[in-house]
């Protein structure tokens, strides 16, 4: 699979880190675009402190597998991915604003990650969105609707608690893994619910 990432200027630093390095793990990805926009680049900075710039962010957020990935510039609007005759299997932006939301759901395209993902929705190919804000205007609310009506998918970072995770990274890296598995890919330490004897049933005994 060919995957564009892209990172814009919400918080949450540790979703795009965590996801590039699963990413770049897994056998059936051989390539990933990586974008980010001036925001993006400095909320990463001032989560994850340093200077983090266009030159270092892969060496920044990639440990292993940084052969895979391909730095553009957010500027440059001419780059692979504005093409839809450029093969991209998906593209996630993670974590996407509120911003870059409106602008994708209002096709403005005035940056390179706009453009690709405008190009994503028109030839029907897959776009998740990973929005962090909180709470959501009215017009949050009606971009996302606009945007699933044109095909793409709202993915809240919203972790979940249900499978008890003992720490903060392992309760995003199931989020993750709950992104991947739209992608088509199987991560091996997804969890997966089973079912319980709990709840309703439970109480009644
Ligand atoms: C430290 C910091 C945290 C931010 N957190 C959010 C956020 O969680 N969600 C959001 O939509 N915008 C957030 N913003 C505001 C966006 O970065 C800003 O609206 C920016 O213009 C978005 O541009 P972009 O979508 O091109 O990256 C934050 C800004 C800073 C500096």
């Amino acid at each position: 699979m060919n995957i564009t990432v892209a990172i814009t200027g919400a918080s949450g630093a540790i979703y795009p880190q965590r996801f590039l390095n699963h990413l770049a793990a897994e056998p059936g990805v051989s390539r990933i675009q990586l974008v980010a926009s001036a925001p993006g680049l400095r909320v990463l900075h001032e989560e994850l402190g340093g200077a983090v710039t266009l030159s270092n962010v892969a060496e920044r957020l990639v440990e292993d597998g940084r052969e895979k990935v391909e730095v553009l510039s957010n500027n440059d609007v001419g780059a692979s991915i504005a093409s839809g005759s450029f093969p991209v299997d998906a593209m996630v932006i993670i974590p996407c604003s509120v911003g870059t939301l409106g602008a994708i759901a209002h096709g403005i395209s005035r940056d390179l990650i706009q453009r690709a993902a405008d190009v994503m929705l028109k030839e029907r190919r897959k776009l998740i969105l990973v929005i962090r804000d909180t709470p959501f205007s009215l017009i949050h609310l009606e971009n996302m609707r606009l945007l699933t009506l044109a095909g793409g998918t709202i993915f809240p970072a919203i972790p979940s608690f249900y499978h008890r995770p003992g720490s903060i990274e392992d309760a995003v890296d199931q989020f993750l893994f709950r992104v991947m598995t739209h992608l088509g890919l199987k991560p091996a330490r997804a969890y997966q619910w089973k079912g319980s004897k709990g709840g309703i049933a439970a109480r009644r005994e």
